[in-house]
């Protein structure tokens, strides 16, 4: 019999065949987590709440939703304009993809700027990125969906960039592909895995990242290990009890996080073309490219980087080395203090570099390329790009504050 079996009773018996309360212990009643986090801290919270409303809301969609080249785009209206509910389903789902991006970049940047990624934090760090690819591999595959001009045509564009690898790029697109252009085959695929296999794995990733969390205990603003001070029975000093203290507190970011999504999901569900484009309420047509192809927003910072570069094959090592430096980032950064607070000038200066960069590169990825608009996102590649080569020059030998033994 488990040794938390002190509460007698039905919970008793449950406890004696399953560690219900052992596990609600070890990772809520007596997990202790620093009891210095911020408002940065409420964003793994929020993207675990936008992970359940996408599941919910997309199972829901899937009842109506036919993945049929010839009924798809038409299936998708007929949720909009006859299904019970049916639009305020699908704008939730079509908010929460923008909603979990913005969600995730923000909770990354906390890692950031708290140095989360230092050791011992690695592997939480890596399963975030995994996570992270699972996730632009969901909305990239969730667009194609609708069926519209926008997802045939942006899917058409991002898959055929697989044809700019050498030797194999022909056949690896047909593979992705199953057919000469994006067609049924296509549609069907994706659909198969965006609602079946990639949420499976992203679930999957998301368990390993918080067991992975509560192996090493949770980094904090100030980036004190607040292990390293605990009291007489083992308890760190800074520590406070998981729940009721931050189960309450990520309460309030849940309210919050909640009316600012209504705001948007009953009166701007289309913000102004950035969550659902335009172009993307004309049925998908083969033979009719549209004007503009551009990815939806959380994607256009990398597509700026591939636009960037004259060469194709170029461009594409260029956005996927994009991403790729972010798994590398822990053993990029060998600075031993975490925390912005008491970081170099060099390192905060870095960071500002780091957001004009992106924020300029998701701009300018929105719009159509021009000469002008080129030499900058040139310029932002390289400051994105000047983060990472410039953390790993002065993390060596920074100059840093002192950092206090004990949080503030
Ligand atoms: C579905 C997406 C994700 C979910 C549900 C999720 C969930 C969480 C939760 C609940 C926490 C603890 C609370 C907090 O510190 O805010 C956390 C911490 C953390 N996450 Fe994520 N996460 C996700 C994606 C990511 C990504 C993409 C990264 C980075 C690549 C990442 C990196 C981290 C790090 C480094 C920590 C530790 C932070 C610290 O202790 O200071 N996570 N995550």
């Amino acid at each position: 019999m488990s040794e938390n079996n002190n509460s007698g009773g039905f919970l008793g018996w449950i406890d004696a065949r399953f560690p219900l309360t052992k596990m609600f212990e070890e990772h809520l009643s007596k997990y202790y987590a620093p009891k210095n986090f911020n408002f940065w801290y409420f964003f793994g919270s929020l993207a675990l709440l936008v992970l359940v409303i996408q599941i919910v809301t997309g199972i829901f969609l899937t009842m109506h939703y036919k993945p049929d080249g010839e009924m798809a785009f038409s299936s998708v209206e007929y949720i909009m304009r006859d299904v019970d509910w049916g639009w305020l389903i699908r704008y939730i789902h079509s908010t929460g993809s923008s909603a979990f991006f913005i969600v995730v970049y923000l909770h990354m940047f906390r890692a950031l700027i708290y140095g989360s990624y230092q050791k011992p934090r690695e592997l939480i760090w890596l399963f975030g990125m995994f996570i992270f690819l699972a996730l632009m591999a969901e909305a990239f595959m969730g667009y194609l969906l609708p069926w519209g001009q926008m997802s045939y045509w942006g899917a058409q564009v991002i898959i055929s960039l697989f044809g700019a690898i050498p030797v194999v790029g022909d056949e690896l697109t047909l593979w992705i592909r199953g057919d000469f252009v994006v067609s049924d085959a296509t549609l069907n695929r994706f659909f198969a895995l965006h609602v079946v296999a990639v949420p499976i794995v992203l679930l999957m990733l998301v368990v390993m990242h918080i067991i992975a969390l509560h192996e090493v205990g949770s980094n904090n603003p100030d980036g004190i290990e607040i292990k390293k001070n605990k009291d007489a029975n083992g308890i760190p000093l800074d520590g406070i009890p998981f729940h009721p203290y931050y189960s309450v507190k990520d309460l309030v970011g849940v309210v919050v996080f909640l009316i600012l999504f209504s705001i948007v999901v009953f009166f701007m569900p289309e913000m102004g073309g950035y969550f659902l484009e335009h172009a993307n309420f004309v049925p998908a047509n083969q033979f009719k490219t549209p004007e503009h192809i551009a990815p939806v927003w959380y994607f256009t910072p990398y597509y700026a980087i591939l636009r960037a570069i004259p060469d194709k094959l170029a461009g594409v090592i260029a956005m996927f080395a994009a991403i790729a430096v972010l798994f590398v980032l822990p053993w990029i950064d060998r600075g031993k203090v975490r925390s912005v607070r008491y970081r170099s000038t060099s390192f905060k200066l870095l960071l500002v570099m780091l957001v004009i960069s992106f924020i300029g590169l998701g701009y300018l990825g929105a719009l159509p390329a021009t000469e002008t608009r080129t030499i900058f996102a040139r310029i932002f590649s390289l400051g994105y790009f000047g983060f990472f080569l410039g953390l790993w020059w002065i993390s060596k030998n920074e100059v840093t504050k002192p950092v206090p033994e004990r949080v503030r």
